[in-house]
């Protein structure tokens, strides 16, 4: 069975074909060699967002517009796909959540192929498609790890979501205000180190010292789970004005100290209360997934921490990290198999940009 994959929700304008061996229905579990990625195609519009901090939600409407037909034909042909009719027997589209303008895009595309070559569709939650990227790679049944503590963190998101099983899912906590890949983009803008900040901040943090500028982790011991990033890049803020005082200039190496520093403060919070409500809802594993997943220090530290607690630990592979269709047609894939309700046709798929579990 192969699976299309649309996504379009943020920056991101991308299509994958997936292979599947429906063995996974009896199992529940990916062995190797059940589940193939053909092609994985991402078209970035990082430059074009890039000298405004941010991304710009109509900007990227219309770069969908431009790209998507070329990027799913690339989908295809690398997929070695001739015959679209005969051969792809699933469309899975992110419905939600994200930005209206640029969610349409993707979604009237693959209503439009859904329509023309009536191809079953399934509208998928683009946070559960970040949950279910861990799904690309081998895991074994779900009942073996499952109840799973996600730790879900993203340029939108920052949440705690404790699943049961396939389609059961709680949200356990969330950010305040600002999601910690909004946070890591703030802050690698106040360092003049561009858009999208996340791998800029990782990569300088790297020759820093993240000891040398004390900052708040927020709400490290708060009763809940929730999180807050609005102080901690206010935090950064006063220290930059502090040594930046009488026109003085940022060194490259007070750079590093501070990407070092905000790195271990932004993490330790998440790593902390990841752990503490795994333990506190009774939780055999922890997986990490969304575009903060490929931070390195994350990936490792919370791995660290969840496997000395005797916790299992899986994360995506990097390639799977960040916005992509893989992890769309995964999800559509598991849904497909989990709803008792066949798919839908193109007419039923509708967008929710405020979606969540
Ligand atoms: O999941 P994603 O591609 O898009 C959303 O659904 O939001 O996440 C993008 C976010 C951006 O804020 C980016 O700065 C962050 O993920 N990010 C990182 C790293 N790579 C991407 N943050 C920290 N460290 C990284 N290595
Ligand atoms: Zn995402």
């Amino acid at each position: 069975m192969k699976i299309l994959g649309i996504e379009t929700s943020c920056d991101e304008t991308a299509v994958a074909v997936l292979e599947v061996n429906t063995d996974f229905k009896k199992k529940k579990g990916i062995k190797p060699g059940d589940l193939k990625v053909l092609s994985n195609i991402v078209s970035s519009q990082i430059k074009l967002h890039a000298k405004y901090g941010g991304v710009v939600p109509n900007l990227a409407a219309r770069e969908h517009t431009k790209n998507i037909s070329h990027v799913f034909k690339t989908a295809l042909k690398v997929a070695k796909v001739k015959d679209i009719k005969k051969e792809i027997n699933l469309l899975a589209v992110t419905r939600g959540p994200g930005l209206s303008p640029a969610l349409l895009v993707g979604l009237t595309f693959a209503k439009t192929v859904s329509w023309k070559y009536n191809i079953p569709i399934i509208g998928v939650n683009h946070l559960e498609a970040h949950i279910l990227s861990n799904w690309l790679k081998t895991v074994g049944e779900i009942s073996n790890v499952s109840p799973i503590m996600n730790l879900v963190v993203s340029g939108g998101h920052t949440e705690l979501v404790l699943m049961k099983d396939f389609g059961k899912y709680e949200l356990v906590g969330e950010t305040l205000d600002d999601a910690v890949g909004e946070a890591f983009d703030k802050v690698a803008r106040l360092l003049g180190l561009g858009y999208p900040g996340g791998p800029a901040i990782s990569k300088i943090a790297v020759n820093g010292d993240p000891s040398h500028y004390p900052l708040p982790s927020p709400m490290l011991n708060s009763k809940n789970f929730d999180f807050s990033y609005s102080g901690l890049k206010t935090a950064v803020l006063y220290l930059k004005r502090d040594l930046e005082i009488k026109g003085k200039k940022l060194t490259k190496a007070q750079k590093a100290d501070i990407a070092a520093s905000f790195q271990k403060s932004a993490c330790e919070v998440l790593i902390k209360k990841t752990i503490k409500a795994a333990k506190q809802f009774g939780a055999k594993s922890v997986f990490l997934s969304g575009g903060v997943s490929g931070n390195v220090y994350l990936r490792e530290n919370l791995g660290i921490a969840a496997i000395k607690e005797g916790l299992k630990f899986n994360k995506p592979a990097p390639e799977y990290t960040t916005d992509n269709a893989a992890m769309i047609g995964v999800a559509g894939y598991i849904n497909f198999l989990k709803n008792k309700k066949t798919p839908d046709t193109w007419s039923d798929v509708e967008m929710d940009s405020n979606l969540n579990f």
